[in-house]
């Protein structure tokens, strides 16, 4: 089964209006010259996650570009009383395809569990979006022999059921990997994908079909590498996302 690859950019909590709409710009250029040199569009899915601020004005700069648009997070209510919160159907509503849910930041940050995870990605299926559901562990549980563990506990909270395989991404993240500068091995990266995708097989038809990220300092030097991996389907690229020449190396290591 051949999946098309993903590459993702997760610019966090990064970028003023200025800056995000030129990064935005940058990479929407590299990506319709390189869709007309290849004549048959690009190669991969491309996709940036900018802050919530900047979505309305990105999905207009990003207009007639293959450059898809997606958010980092969102409620799991449709509307309502939940002050300083983003609904799904507002994120599908500015223009975006995807949102992440459940990144180890947020899980740390905002206390997110499974079942809040889970009731996000059932969120976003319902508007109409694609959740990128994100798993990984912590430099402590990988110590302790836990890391199929954990995946596994998060794998199994935090998916809904019956999700089509192509409504559905999950990210393995680890999360001492995250803004560090270390990675897993492309051993240990095949292992945990290939339990990912065992244990998907338990909540998902047609487990085969759903594309399964690798995030955590993933750059232009290793992006290769770390792509060719049998079960990796495509990054999550937090630092490298937000210098577009970097970014765009990522995005050629996915051919
Ligand atoms: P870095 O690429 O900066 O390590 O971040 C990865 C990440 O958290 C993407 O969601």
């Amino acid at each position: 089964m051949t999946r098309r690859k993903l590459i993702a950019g997760n610019w966090k909590m990064n970028g003023l209006k200025e800056d995000g709409l030129r990064l935005a710009r940058e990479v929407a250029h590299r990506a319709v010259a390189a869709s007309r040199a290849a004549g048959a569009g690009l190669h991969c899915d491309v996709l940036v996650c900018p802050p919530a601020t900047l979505l309305f004005p990105l999905a207009e700069e990003l207009t007639g570009s293959p450059v898809l648009l997606g958010a980092q997070d969102c409620h799991a209510k449709p509307k309502g009383a939940h002050t300083g919160d983003i609904s799904a159907l507002m994120l599908r509503d500015a223009g975006c395809r995807f949102v992440i849910v459940g990144h180890s930041e947020r899980r740390a940050d905002h206390g997110e569990t499974d079942a809040m995870v889970r009731a996000k990605a059932e969120a976003a299926r319902a508007a109409g979006l694609v959740p990128i559901i994100c798993v990984g562990e912590t430099e402590a549980e990988r110590d302790a022999g836990k890391t199929l563990e954990v995946v596994g506990r998060q794998i199994a909270g935090s998916v809904p059921d019956g999700l089509a395989p192509e409504s559905l991404v999950i990210a393995y993240e680890p999360v001492w990997a995250i803004g560090t500068g270390r990675t897993p091995t492309p051993d240990d990266v095949a292992d945990v994908h290939a339990y990912i995708r065992k244990r998907l097989a338990e909540r998902v038809a047609a487990a085969e079909g759903v594309r399964i990220l690798y995030g955590g300092s993933m750059k232009p030097g290793n992006a290769k590498e770390l792509l060719a991996v049998e079960n990796v389907d495509g990054g999550l690229i937090g630092g490298a996302s937000l210098v577009a020449t970097d970014f765009w190396a990522i995005v050629e290591a996915a051919q």
